[in-house]
């Protein structure tokens, strides 16, 4: 598979997102066993860099490295250079000079990790998560959690709802949907949506209520209070949890069989009451599971184009073994 960064879903055909989502899949069982080692990325070198906070992606792409042998370096932003004024691209370019085989990047600015590519020819990037563009990793993520909770996803309902204007996770989803032939509705106030949002090709709803029926997948978003300007969007805590969030009352309304998503981090009592996101419908947990597994197959997929580029073709262990 041809894939020298992973910028966005939109990058993607079905083939390459079924290929890593089921390399993902055969990953998940080296997490199980008692020693989670294999040797397919040993001699490789991952750098992640993040410039925002975080505690699944930066976790899961750490030790899904070192559960492949990689060495796995961390940088963040505070830590970092940046902070003492230099740029962006310096500090990337000083990282690149170090020859580490894949930058795994989080920055708040959309375009962070093409940018960077155009300046990093031969580093391998992954966006871990830019601005409100794309995360797809975690589409990777919830994509194979569907696989296991309700099998092949075309033709099924997805319900997003919450701060959409601000979520890569809904933008990357709105993408994977076109592609893999899932429907989209997104909910939230007219504050929280993007304009021109039905473009993506979903049905738009401001009533949660009304959204509910028919879905197979309930997407609950954060609330992402740390983009959004002081009393923006909608009154209050408690007014938005009476319109938007997740309830047992609501959850009774939607399919029986209905999975409950949230990419994280949650807030309880807000966009999803505790006795949800602790129960059978949910599925938050298995995402983080996955996280590791499909971030596993995307550092894979980053180092074999580097190993095909440079090793040697005589070198017999190329990938290791599962
Ligand atoms: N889903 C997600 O990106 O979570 P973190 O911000 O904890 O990485």
């Amino acid at each position: 598979m041809k894939l020298q960064h992973l910028f966005g879903i939109a990058q993607l055909n079905k083939e390459q997102i079924h290929y890593l989502i089921n390399m993902g899949d055969a990953f998940i069982e080296l997490s199980k066993r008692p020693i989670k080692k294999a040797p397919t990325l040993r001699g490789k070198t991952i750098i992640n860099l993040f410039f925002e906070n975080s505690t699944r992606t930066r976790t899961s792409f750490e030790i899904a490295g070192k559960r492949l042998s990689a060495d796995v370096i961390n940088i963040s932003a505070s830590t970092s250079a940046t902070s003492k004024g230099e740029t962006l691209l310096d500090t990337a370019q000083t990282l690149a000079a170090m020859q580490p085989h894949v930058l795994v990047i989080r920055h708040s600015l959309a375009g962070t990790c093409e940018f960077l590519a155009e300046h990093l020819r031969e580093t391998a990037i992954v966006n871990a998560g830019d601005g409100a563009h794309e995360h797809p990793t975690q589409i990777l993520t919830d994509l194979l959690t569907l696989k296991h909770s309700i099998g092949d996803v075309a033709g099924k309902t997805m319900t997003i709802v919450g701060d959409i204007s601000h979520s890569r996770v809904a933008r990357s989803h709105l993408l994977a949907a076109k592609i893999l032939g899932y429907h989209v509705r997104v909910v939230a106030p007219k504050t929280l949506l993007p304009s021109k949002v039905e473009n993506y090709g979903c049905e738009v709803f401001h009533d949660f209520d009304a959204a509910i029926a028919g879905s197979d997948i309930l997407y609950m978003l954060r609330v992402q209070t740390e983009r959004l300007t002081s009393n923006c969007c909608f009154p209050s805590i408690r007014e938005y949890h009476e319109a938007y969030g997740l309830n047992k009352k609501r959850l009774a309304r939607a399919n029986a069989d209905c999975v409950v998503m949230h990419p994280g981090p949650m807030n309880r009592g807000v966009e999803i009451a505790s006795d949800i996101a602790d129960g059978a419908h949910s599925r938050i947990l298995n995402q983080v599971e996955h996280g590791v597994a499909v971030r596993m197959a995307v550092l894979t997929a980053m180092c074999d184009l580097r190993f095909n580029a440079h090793d040697l073709p005589s070198n017999p262990d190329k990938r290791g073994t599962l």
